[in-house]
């Protein structure tokens, strides 16, 4: 029987090899499930971050991971095999799950603690203090001119600060040569339209609307092309208006005298000097005894002892007409103010300018 082996014997060989194959990839597979826990161990103990746990856990238990491989395995194992290989393909998987949840604690407390040992909070610090703002003098020497005369009954009005012809010259009786017309003193736009030279457009709007008997106070920005250490292109005023039926000069003086004397202190002289405005008549020029010498005489008032601090006097009748006030039964008076001018006496400041360069040393101080 040299030639042809016997089938039955054949098969029995057959048989056998296919057996030793199967026996041998059992073991491979048993081999390969029980090496899976100290591989990864070994790898978990060269890591030191927490994104190289999370390659760890793809690389291992993943769909492309060993683990997945040998489960996929499975169907071609036989009755008696498929449980057992199954049941430690589950204990090596739930061990390494919970290797790997160790390592993410201890991997997270590590990071954790090297991060504290970096920061250097220094608890006695004394915290920062937020930066709060604060009035600007301007804003705030406005404020406390206009709750001087709210106090005599005044009230707040406003205009626009871009005005037109009419109620910036015009209708305060100001004529078509006179010298704040010019280009070079008044911001003229296009369409009639100009930047207003001075809050006195605003007693023309509220006559026109407000029948007599009013008290306005009116604040706010005007403009002139003018810029030196007295002067800046924009500036602040505050109108004053009062009309009623038997108003006189007496009563223009003794507003004024109460507003000088709260803003600059009780017994703050004045004086009145006869003066020209389009719009009142008598016009007077007010000066406060100089708040820098004491009237004794100094650079600020060039000696004088006295200070110019704001335009006054009896509304004009002309200007009356314009806003169709009857001038035989109504009189009143009206002055304006510069802001800067009255800040830079009461602060004691030299130059305009700091007011608008928004130096906080300077604004600081207020
Ligand atoms: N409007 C004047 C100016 O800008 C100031 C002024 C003077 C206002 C006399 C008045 C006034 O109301 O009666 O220079």
């Amino acid at each position: 029987m040299v030639g042809k082996a016997h089938p039955t014997v054949l098969n029995f060989i057959f048989h056998n090899q296919r057996d030793i194959d199967y026996q041998m990839t059992v073991s491979k597979i048993r081999e390969e499930l029980n090496n899976l826990l100290p591989q990864l161990t070994a790898e978990l103990a060269q890591i030191s971050q927490l994104d190289q746990l999370s390659q760890l856990k793809v690389k291992y238990l993943g769909r492309k991971g060993p683990l997945s491989a040998i489960l996929r395995k499975l169907g071609a194992l036989s009755a008696e095999d498929r449980p057992m290989i199954g049941q430690l393909a589950n204990i090596v998987k739930t061990q390494m799950e919970e290797k790997l949840a160790q390592a993410e604690i201890s991997l997270a407390a590590r990071h954790q603690d090297e991060k504290l040992a970096q920061e250097t909070i220094d608890i006695t610090l004394p915290g920062r203090v937020p930066e709060i703002g604060r009035i600007h003098p301007i804003t705030k020497t406005i404020h406390e001119v206009c709750a001087i005369f709210q106090n005599l009954g005044f009230q707040i009005a406003e205009g626009p600060e871009i005005e037109t012809d009419f109620y910036n010259f015009e209708a305060l009786n100001i004529p078509a040569h006179h010298p704040a017309r010019d280009m070079h003193d008044t911001f003229y736009l296009q369409n009639n339209l100009l930047l207003r030279t001075h809050t006195s457009p605003v007693q023309i709007r509220v006559m026109e609307k407000q029948a007599p008997p009013l008290r306005i106070i009116a604040p706010g920005k005007v403009y002139r092309r003018d810029a030196d250490i007295t002067h800046t292109p924009m500036f602040h005023q505050v109108e004053g208006l009062l009309v009623d039926k038997t108003v006189a000069f007496s009563d223009l003086k003794g507003t004024l005298t109460v507003f000088i004397q709260r803003m600059f202190g009780a017994g703050t002289a004045l004086r009145f000097r006869p003066s020209y405005f389009p719009f009142t008549e008598p016009s007077a020029e007010v000066d406060i005894a100089c708040v820098i010498c004491s009237s004794r005489g100094c650079r600020v008032c060039k000696g004088s002892g006295w200070l110019e601090i704001l335009g006054a006097g009896m509304v004009d009748p002309a200007v009356f007409r314009m806003v169709n006030y009857d001038p035989e039964e109504y009189t009143g008076f009206a002055f304006g103010m510069g802001i800067e001018r009255i800040a830079m006496l009461k602060y004691g400041v030299d130059d305009i300018r700091l007011f608008f360069e928004n130096d906080l040393r300077f604004l600081r101080q207020f």
